[in-house]
């Protein structure tokens, strides 16, 4: 009896530290030998469980600044940004100490002055790069000089961070917790790629194309809210229907609420905030229609025309969220939204920002009703041309539900 119930015991402990033990060989896949699949959904739970987290951590910095000027006229411009940014910054780095949070409000500061030094100049030094060390502050060099420079710096801290801390565990026990320690944790494999160099680029590369995006998106979407009310009403009413007693909303009540996400498509459709894909490069000569594209051209997709179609949308000059509803009340044609472009290089953000502007969105909806001030005019719905579409300054006012 006594051997059977040892045996339970010691069982049951084996079991424990298979599942609970972050002793893994870095070699395989996360998890005990036997189960992977079980341990990665421990970790799955655990990494959607983080990002709720990191999310609150967001929603805590935007509700502060709307509370402290609720009822009176906000400038909607930038206000994304800095929460924006508090998120990757902790997907990268892990952590968000007193120090942390400076270093995002640099980088958020630097950011805004680069995007804020305009397309045009940026345009004419491409095409003249001599221009730049000519006039490069009217061209915009100097913001963008700044703003690489304390990329580069901040990068170089935090990779060479890890690196100590990688030194300072045993390489089987080392379990990356973020980006970069996941980087400088390859570096030993093949330093041509994971180099501290790479990192800084990676870094920038990956803060300027999450953060302007995103805040673009979602200054984008406000203005669509004050522009027509209605809208925002019955977004409201399907959160009401959903958090009867005010609950958070959750990723997973997307589903049973098909008009925000119907509202989100739109916005996408509209806004058109990264109405250019990436630049490419031509491989061989071939034909489009009657013109001869030769081999080593750049070529760029434009997107406003496709979602200017009146063959697919009908009536493409009208929002209308109700074009991705179906008859029976689901979401639909949702892939004809092509805001994240498709195939090898399309966009690796578009989950994190999909389930953001889901997040956010509810979460401010639930809590505050947002107008256009009183006796001011719509603000224009156009978007202006920057390194992504955003809508020309406007100011709203926030009143608690
Ligand atoms: C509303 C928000 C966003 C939109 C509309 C958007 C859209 C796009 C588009 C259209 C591309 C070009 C893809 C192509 O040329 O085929 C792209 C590239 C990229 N996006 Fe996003 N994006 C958004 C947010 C994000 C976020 C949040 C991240 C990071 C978490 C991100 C990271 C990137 C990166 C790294 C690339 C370059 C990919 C490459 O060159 O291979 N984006 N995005």
């Amino acid at each position: 009896m006594f051997v059977v119930f040892g045996f339970i015991v010691f069982c049951i402990g084996m079991l424990a530290r298979y599942f609970f033990s972050t002793d893994r060989d870095v070699n395989n896949p996360p998890g005990p030998k036997g189960f992977p699949i079980l341990r990665n959904l421990i970790d799955l739970v655990m990494a959607s469980d983080n990002i709720t987290k990191t999310l609150g951590v967001m929603l805590d910095l935007l509700f502060a600044k709307i509370d402290d000027n609720l009822g009176t006229e906000v400038n909607i411009d930038y206000l994304f940004h800095q929460p924006i940014l508090t998120i990757m910054w902790q997907m990268v780095v892990g952590r968000l100490t007193e120090d942390d949070k400076a270093q995002v409000k640099l980088i958020s500061e630097k950011a805004e002055r680069f995007v804020k030094s305009g397309v045009v100049g940026m345009s004419i030094a491409n095409a003249f790069p001599f221009l730049r060390y000519v006039f490069p502050t009217w061209l915009g060099r100097t913001a963008q000089v700044y703003f690489f420079q304390a990329c580069k710096t901040i990068g170089k801290k935090l990779y060479h961070e890890s690196q100590e801390k990688l030194r300072a565990s045993p390489p089987t026990t080392f379990q990356p917790n973020n980006l970069v320690e996941a980087f400088v944790q390859n570096c030993g494999n093949d330093e041509e790629i994971f180099n501290c160099e790479n990192f800084q680029v990676t870094f920038q590369d990956l803060l300027v194309a999450s953060s302007d995006t995103s805040n673009s998106f979602l200054e984008a979407a406000v203005l669509y809210l004050i522009a027509f009310p209605t809208v925002q009403e019955k977004i409201y009413q399907e959160i009401l229907d959903i958090a009867v007693d005010g609950r958070v909303i959750n990723f997973e009540d997307r589903k049973r609420m098909p008009y925000i996400q119907a509202f989100i498509l739109e916005t996408h459709r509209n806004a058109r905030t990264a109405q250019n894909f990436v630049p490419r490069r031509v491989l061989w000569d071939f034909w489009y229609k009657t013109y001869k594209i030769k081999k080593d051209s750049i070529i760029m997709v434009d997107t406003r025309l496709y979602f200017e179609d009146k063959t697919i949308w009908g009536d493409p000059e009208m929002f209308r969220a109700e074009r991705f509803i179906g008859e029976h009340g689901e979401l639909e044609n949702a892939s004809k939204v092509i805001a994240f472009s498709f195939g090898k290089r399309n966009c690796p953000g578009e989950l994190h920002v999909t389930m953001l502007a889901f997040l956010v969105l509810t979460a401010v909806l639930q809590r505050y009703k947002i107008s256009n001030p009183v006796g001011q005019p719509t603000p224009r719905l156009d978007m202006k041309p920057g390194l992504a579409l955003k809508p020309y300054p406007f100011h709203v006012v926030f009143e608690k539900r």
